[in-house]
């Protein structure tokens, strides 16, 4: 095991990270006094009203504590348990749930499109969603799902977004984001949250925290009210209805006042950009795209994965093939873990050449 120290080393995951100090200070100060349970508190509204200002409308909000089950509980309320949702190769809902939303979803099948790159492609789409469509012996395709910003650090434009909806509608598909990151795309992007969500077509957004600061919240945002209908039974049941939901609720109206999401998530990005352009000097070492959230990806000779690994830098790089490295940088990453993570790179590369 690793001391505390390594998180000073750390890109392996935003979620290493520990809480922004004014969410740390605001689960302590609602602690005060006696609050109504199951979201009936002050705190809870107040951060309804902080979304439907952030979203420009009314929206519905479920608060959740992991972005698994925010996803789960979307895919279920828009999918029967016939239906199937598209989703990229390398989502989360795919590979990393555990099977979550098919098991929330009462057997609801999740098919990987075939699109190439790091997003879906609404051509690509289109035909997938007319596969089996109508055939009794097939899954019926009724929904997909994008992770904004995406699993390979990359963000889908609004315009982007919204051709993915129009093929949706097309074919009269709902259409979820995983929005795990989603403030790191709003910053990349400098759109409006609207703009990007239901001006473009979504029906429901897994709206996340957790990776950005707070200690365990993310929100389910429904523009859908269809789907508004049965999420509150839905998250009940599967045991997301929090008693004390002041404590989750505080930590999102701390994370979303003065705009700490969006600055927390402007630094992450600006740290993977510094790191982009410090591994650009590095020989031997390319980024697979560049920089546009909190997320790189970078081919690495094999020998100097190890060496860094050697030093105590702490990465995922088992899953993408030889010498490919994940990077993951945060709202606590600083410009000193850069540099010394840059430049162990640059010392490992003299040494070898
Ligand atoms: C793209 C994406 N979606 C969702 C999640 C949420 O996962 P968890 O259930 O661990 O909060 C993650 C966390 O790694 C993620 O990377």
């Amino acid at each position: 095991l690793r001391d505390d120290s390594s998180i000073h080393t750390s890109f392996r995951s935003d979620n290493d990270a520990g809480m922004a100090p004014p969410i740390l200070a605001a689960l302590s100060a609602c602690n005060e006094g006696a609050a109504r349970a199951y979201g009936g508190d002050a705190w809870t509204r107040r951060v309804e009203a902080q979304f439907e200002q952030i979203f420009e409308r009314k929206v519905g909000v479920l608060l959740v504590t992991t972005g698994t089950a925010a996803n789960s509980l979307a895919l279920a309320a828009m999918t029967p348990p016939w239906g199937s949702v598209i989703c990229h190769r390398l989502a989360h809902v795919l590979h990393d749930e555990c099977g979550a939303p098919a098991f929330f979803g009462d057997g609801l099948k999740l098919v990987p499109s075939a699109s190439q790159g790091s997003k879906l492609d609404p051509v690509q789409l289109q035909s997938e969603l007319r596969h089996g469509a109508g055939d009794v012996h097939s899954v019926q395709p009724t929904g997909v799902s994008i992770s904004q910003s995406t699993e390979e650090g990359q963000v889908y434009e609004c315009t982007e977004v919204a051709a993915i909806s129009q093929v949706c509608r097309d074919n009269n598909a709902l259409l979820h984001m995983d929005g795990a990151r989603f403030a790191n795309a709003v910053v990349a992007l400098q759109c409006s949250p609207a703009d990007i969500t239901w001006r473009a077509g979504l029906d429901v957004l897994s709206f996340g925290a957790t990776k950005n600061g707070a200690m365990g919240a993310e929100a389910l945002i429904v523009f859908n009210d269809k789907l508004q209908e049965t999420l509150p039974f839905r998250r009940k049941r599967a045991g997301h209805l929090m008693s004390k939901m002041r404590f989750i609720a505080a930590q999102m109206h701390a994370y979303l006042e003065n705009e700490l999401w969006l600055a927390n998530a402007r630094h992450a990005n600006a740290m993977a950009q510094d790191m982009a352009r410090g591994l650009a000097t590095v020989p031997g070492v390319r980024l697979a795209a560049p920089a546009r959230s909190n997320i790189l990806f970078v081919q690495f000779p094999a020998s100097m994965i190890v060496a860094l690994h050697a030093q105590g830098f702490d990465f995922y790089h088992e899953r993408w093939g030889e010498g490919v490295a994940r990077l993951v940088t945060s709202f606590r990453t600083t410009e000193a873990m850069v540099e010394a993570f840059v430049s162990a790179c640059q010392q490992i590369a003299r040494a070898n050449a």
